[in-house]
């Protein structure tokens, strides 16, 4: 129905009289579903509420400004329960906390297969989905929609994984400055290595082979982010929570940087809004390490070149850091160029052009209002690390900075590894 409506073959409102009549008459109260049923089909019933809200707001932008409208012929079940508040007693089935429309949760997390992450041959992470089949749920089936769903949560799978590896350090059961300490550091800074070629990979499938055209980005993937209520957050990369817990592990020089993560709270679930507000009590595994050590920023900024690298020889987690690090920033560092590539250089492009910005959903700024001088702060933050100076001495070349730092013997740099599997839901 989606792609018949943009295509012209169907009129925009034809889609909620289809949803109401084939799929909302028949469904029982939302108290009827186990959790799991009712995680399944508020990702379902989220997919279908944003493509209703978008064709009614596209057909007359003047709705933009009444987002709820877009509901009101909407009735559920033999009751005719109004869709919100049908949508609202099914989130709350879930238990999770889900908020009252789609999000980052619903959308990626569990539409996406189960996602397994490896190191070497060893299970170091599984992310479920809420479905028990192969398939990702889409607005418009266009294979750039696939994959851009599948990189967020084969991502996100990568980002638990080094986060749970690193999180026994920051809960204080593993000490920083042991051998453990130092191979969990450089395990996380394998998984993030695997992530930064999974993003920078991304941009190589061409178009019509399974990659994202700009284009469809654009005009068709992210007009469906409209609000469903007035204020409320549309769905993005920023809900991510595992991007944000591993900006507090590691540490970001970025000035209130907990407010703006509190921000984006109402669109996460129950427990990713707990474990952040913990991380935001607690230091930076980076603070540890260098007061450990009797180092700080300013020290590390003054010392000479040859007394850095003797301080790196004499402690091997500051070299295990140092590559976590530099990991984490060429992560950010590959997230804007993204966000550069599939948005804000095509629409300066349209600007200089003078064609202009979609009207419903604006493509001169992310889907819950982040700018791009906003991402670039951001990735620099991330490279921004006290560290960075270690990195300058091998200008910057990660791999040339990890044949210089000393690795234990006996250890080894097993291959990280990213994959869906089947399972039972
Ligand atoms: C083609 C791929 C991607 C594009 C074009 C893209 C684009 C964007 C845009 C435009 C924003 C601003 C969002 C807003 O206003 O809410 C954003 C934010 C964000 N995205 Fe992505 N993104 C991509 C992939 C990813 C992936 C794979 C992740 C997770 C690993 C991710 C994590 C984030 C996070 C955490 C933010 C918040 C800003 C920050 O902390 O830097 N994104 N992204």
């Amino acid at each position: 129905m989606n792609r018949a409506i943009l295509s012209g073959g169907e009129r925009p409102s034809a889609l909620a009289t289809e949803f109401a009549r084939s799929a909302l008459a028949g469904l029982p109260v939302p108290e009827a579903f186990t959790p799991g049923e009712a995680r399944r089909l508020v990702t379902l019933l989220g997919l279908s509420g944003a493509s209703v809200a978008r064709h009614y707001q596209e057909e007359d932008l003047s709705r933009k400004a009444r987002p709820r409208e877009a509901f009101a012929s909407l009735h559920v079940g033999p009751g005719e329960i109004p869709f919100l508040e049908y949508f609202a007693r099914l989130v709350d089935r879930t238990g999770t906390g889900h908020c009252g429309r789609d999000s980052y949760a619903s959308l990626v997390r569990w539409n996406v297969p189960t996602t397994e992450v490896r190191l070497g041959d060893q299970v170091v992470a599984v992310m479920p989905g809420a479905f028990d089949d192969a398939r990702i749920r889409t607005y418009t089936a266009d294979p750039g929609e696939v994959s851009f769903f599948e990189l967020l949560k084969k991502s996100e799978a990568l980002e638990l994984a080094a986060n749970d590896i690193l999180e026994p350090i920051s809960a204080g059961t593993v000490d920083i400055l042991s051998a453990e300490a130092e191979q969990r550091a450089r395990s996380a800074a394998l998984l993030l290595t695997a992530l930064y070629r999974l993003n920078r990979d991304f941009v190589r499938l061409p178009p019509g082979q399974g990659g994202l055209s700009t284009e469809h980005f654009m005009d068709v993937f992210r007009q469906f982010a409209v609000h469903w209520e007035t204020g409320d957050l549309p769905p993005s990369g920023a809900q991510d929570p595992e991007f944000l817990r591993r900006d507090f592990l590691l540490g970001i020089a970025f000035p209130d940087y907990d407010l703006h993560v509190k921000q984006v709270f109402p669109a996460l679930l129950e427990d990713e809004r707990r474990i952040l507000a913990e991380h935001m009590e607690r230091p930076s595994l980076t603070t540890v390490l260098l007061t450990s050590l009797g180092l700080d920023d300013v020290t590390l900024e003054t010392m000479p070149g040859d007394q850095m690298l003797a301080t790196l020889h004499r402690h091997s987690i500051l070299g295990a850091w140092c590559l976590l690090l530099a990991a984490n920033a060429k992560v950010g560092a590959v997230h804007l160029m993204l966000a550069e590539k599939y948005l804000f250089k095509p629409q300066r492009g349209r600007d200089d052009a003078g064609v202009g910005d979609r009207l419903l959903v604006s493509n001169r700024k992310g889907t819950t209002g982040m700018d791009e001088p906003l991402l670039v702060r951001l990735a620099r933050a991330r490279q921004h690390h006290p560290l960075r100076r270690v990195g300058h001495l091998y200008a910057g070349d990660v791999t040339r900075l990890a044949s210089a730092v000393p690795r234990p013997a006996g250890t080894s740099n097993p291959p990280a590894t990213v994959r869906f599997v089947t399972h039972h839901a």
